[in-house]
Order: structure tokens, then C-alpha cells, then sequence
């Protein structure tokens, strides 16, 4: 169902790289809401094509852009008011990536180049798309970004490795960000601490299946979707929220304040 909440509304969406990422299901939503928006994502992802689909279903134009080259997001942002004719209301930051992830290194035995790498993708590029967006005074007054990050950067989740350091640095940069960005025209920015999802990103993470189940035994309203996201997200984007800012969001059914469930203790029944 769509009642135009986001009609009139211009922004940039990062992270779109197929039909199961988060990304992807802002922009169908979003488009559906009556925004206007530009996708982006890292040329080497561009390479797979398949956001072209995407572009052409919301009637979007791609501009490539690597999240943690300056370069790359000052010409993004500068070419996407062009694109929409005008400043930016929303920007969704769905970006993140760990090398120590990927090649298997354990937490305790983490290459420190890929460490910093993986903080610059997944926590930093934030940073530097708001300061962007900030310094060319590319957003409108009460604009709305919104980043994903887990919850991991709370509580200890072993498997997800250097990304809990990054998503803390993630939430931190929301915070002290969205105190800056308030100030100067009262934009937001918020993360959204999602459940475990079945993407790309979601899949690279060691054990991920089991800790899905895990997660939605553990939820009194089971796991949240990807959709489900979309839907949280763009509220975020509406003026609906307006006065939401500087916050961590938990998007999970439950898990976040649940400190055991029924089916998970009901595993311990002699
Ligand atoms: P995804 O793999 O579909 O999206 C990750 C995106 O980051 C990809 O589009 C990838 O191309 C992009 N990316 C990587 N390096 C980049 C760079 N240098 N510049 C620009 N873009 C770059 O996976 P998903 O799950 O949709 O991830 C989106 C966000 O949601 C991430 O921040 C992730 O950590 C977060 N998240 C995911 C959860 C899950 O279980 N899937 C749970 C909670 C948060």
C-alpha cells in the first residue's frame, strides 16, 4: 500500500547490488512513496549490471561512486542535484564491508590493512558523505539520513569479526554527526539496527544461517525483513519523523530487549 509519503522528495541511495539487498527494497518502496533519486554504488559493483534493472524500474539514473574516495562523493552529490534539480532531503548509506570477513581472518589474528579498510567502507564513508553533503550545503532543512548498522556494536556477536568495531564507529559518527547537522539545518541522522537478512553482505559472515534462526527464536516477532526495513526506512525519510535524530534504531522484532525467549529456553527441558 502507498499513500505518497515521500511524493516531492529528492535523495541519493548507496548500496543497492541486487534484488536481495536492503538498498534495493528502499529504493522500490521509496519510488513507490513518489520519491526522486539517484542509486549509487562502487564501480566494481556497477560491473554486475544489475542495478540497471533497478534504475529502470524507479525511473533512476546510477552515478558510481567508491564510498571512501572524497573525489567520488563530492562529484556524486554535486551531479545528483543536477540530476534531481535541486538539494537533497534523504540520503541511505547501505555500505559494508570487511576483507577480514571475507578471507577468513579471525578477530584475534586481524590483518591491520583490511582492518582499516574495513573501517573507511563500512564506517567512515559516513563520515564523508556527510561531511560532503554538509560542506556543499547540499541538503535541504530537515533532511534525513539514515545508515543500517547490527547490533553487534553493543553486544559481542564472535563471528562478526572487525564489522562490530565498525558499526560502533558507525553509530558514533551518527551521533556526533547529527549534532553538527542539526544545528546547521536541522537535518536528522539516525542508524537503523536491523535483523539478520538474507543478502550478500548478510551471507559472508561465518555460521550466518544458524544465527538467522537463532535470532528469529530469540524475537517474539521473528526476524524483520529486508521489506520490512524499507517500510521503517522510509519513515524515517517522511516528515513524519521529523524530530528523530541522533539515534540508534533497533529494527529487529524484539531481539534487542529480549534476554532469553520461551522457544530458546524451552531447548534446556529435561
Ligand atoms: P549488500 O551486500 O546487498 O549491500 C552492501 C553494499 O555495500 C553493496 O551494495 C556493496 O557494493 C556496497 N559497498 C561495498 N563497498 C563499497 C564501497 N567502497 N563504496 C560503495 N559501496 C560499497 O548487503 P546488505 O545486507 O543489504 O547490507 C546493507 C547494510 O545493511 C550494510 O551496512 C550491512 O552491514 C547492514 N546490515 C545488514 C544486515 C544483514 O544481516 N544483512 C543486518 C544489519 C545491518
Amino acid at each position: 500500500m502507498s499513500t505518497g509519503i515521500l511524493k516531492g522528495k529528492k535523495g541519493i541511495i548507496f548500496g543497492a547490488l541486487n534484488n536481495m539487498s536492503i538498498a534495493w527494497k528502499v529504493a522500490e518502496k521509496a519510488h513507490a512513496e513518489g520519491a526522486e533519486f539517484v542509486l549509487t554504488n562502487a564501480p566494481i559493483a556497477l560491473r554486475m549490471g544489475e542495478i540497471n534493472e533497478l534504475a529502470k524500474k524507479t525511473n533512476s539514473q546510477v552515478i558510481p561512486a567508491d564510498a571512501t574516495s572524497e573525489e567520488d562523493l563530492k562529484n556524486l552529490i554535486e551531479k545528483s542535484q543536477e540530476i534531481l534539480g535541486g538539494k537533497l532531503d534523504f540520503i541511505l548509506h547501505s555500505i559494508g564491508m570487511s576483507p577480514n570477513v571475507r578471507k577468513g581472518k579471525t578477530y584475534t589474528d586481524t590483518n591491520y590493512d583490511w582492518y582499516h579498510k574495513t573501517m573507511d567502507i563500512s564506517a567512515i564513508s559516513l563520515h564523508k558523505t556527510l561531511s560532503a553533503a554538509y560542506n556543499m550545503d547540499a541538503m535541504k532543512d530537515w533532511g534525513s539520513v539514515v545508515a543500517l548498522t547490527y547490533i553487534a556494536a553493543q553486544r559481542v556477536f564472535p563471528d562478526y569479526n572487525d564489522m562490530a568495531d565498525a558499526k560502533a564507529l558507525l553509530e558514533s559518527i551518527t551521533r556526533n554527526f547529527g549534532y553538527q547537522f542539526g544545528i546547521k539545518n536541522k537535518v536528522r541522522v539516525n542508524t537503523i539496527s536491523q535483523s539478520p537478512t538474507m543478502t550478500t553482505a548478510g551471507s559472508g559472515v561465518k555460521g550466518f544461517t544458524e544465527f538467522v534462526s537463532f535470532a528469529e527464536e530469540m524475537s517474539p516477532l521473528g526476524n524483520a525483513s529486508a521489506e520490512a526495513c524499507a517500510n521503517y526506512t522510509v519513515s524515517l525519510f517522511s516528515d513524519l519523523t521529523q524530530y528523530v535524530t541522533m539515534q540508534n534504531l533497533f529494527h529487529d522484532g524484539g531481539f534487542s530487549f529480549t534476554g532469553v525467549s520461551l522457544d530458546v529456553i524451552n531447548r534446556y527441558v529435561k
